[in-house]
């Protein structure tokens, strides 16, 4: 839990709702979370569904792991704490969006299954989508485009994860995409006929 530091504040609201903004967009925000190992395809999956969604109109945004440790969480690093507190500001970005009406791909491998529970508490039914990114250890070393697993059989890398670093598959995500023995297309389908079967690409209100 992060601890509240700040005293004296008050929430202020604007006059414009969720459903105001998803009706302009014509669509519903939801915060679609992948998680899964590094090199497990959560980043090549979120970024395809993302191209997919705005080809059909839909107005849809990644939020990546390595890209936000450049900016938003450049000073964490990957110990258990760091982790946590990656994850837990990526919730309440995420949870931003939704209510902005986007429809956001989340790419964090998120390895704790206590911390994605948190962020599912922030939101509200139906909004947060957990999505495994299925593929096993041995797939990804054998995958490693960014050389990382080397690197961590070396020792050269501490804590990484599914080498010395844990990985909490989730128990009841809402969907599985295996990512082994399957096309880029293929998932990305499964991830994509998902969201379309149960709605998250129309507007709520017609
Ligand atoms: S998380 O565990 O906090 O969710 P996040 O998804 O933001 O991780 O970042 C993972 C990315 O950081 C990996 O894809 C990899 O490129 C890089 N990385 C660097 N060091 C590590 C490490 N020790 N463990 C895992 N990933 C690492």
């Amino acid at each position: 839990m992060a601890e509240a530091k700040a005293t004296n504040i008050t929430w202020h609201g604007g006059t414009v709702a969720r459903a105001d903004r998803e009706k302009v967009l014509g669509q519903r925000g939801a915060t679609i979370w992948l998680t899964g190992l590094s090199a497990s395809g959560k980043s090549t999956v979120a970024v395809a569904a993302e191209a997919e969604l705005v080809k059909r109109g839909r107005l849809a945004y990644v939020l990546d792991g390595d890209n936000v440790r450049h900016g938003l969480n450049k000073n964490l690093g990957f110990s258990p704490e760091d982790r946590t507190e990656n994850i837990r500001r990526i919730g309440e970005v995420a949870k931003l969006f939704t209510d902005s009406g986007v429809i956001v791909f989340t790419s964090f491998i998120s390895p704790y299954r206590a911390d994605r529970d948190q962020v599912r508490e922030l939101f509200e039914d139906g909004d947060f989508v957990e999505v495994f990114i299925d593929a096993d250890v041995a797939t990804c070393e054998e995958r490693d485009p960014k050389g990382l697993y080397k690197k961590a059989r070396a020792g050269e890398i501490p804590e990484f994860t599914g080498i010395s670093a844990p990985y909490e598959a989730p128990e009841k995500p809402e969907l599985v995409v295996p990512t082994k023995g399957v096309s880029v297309e293929e998932s990305v389908a499964l991830l994509v006929g998902y969201l379309e079967e149960k709605g998250f690409l129309a507007s709520p209100q017609g």
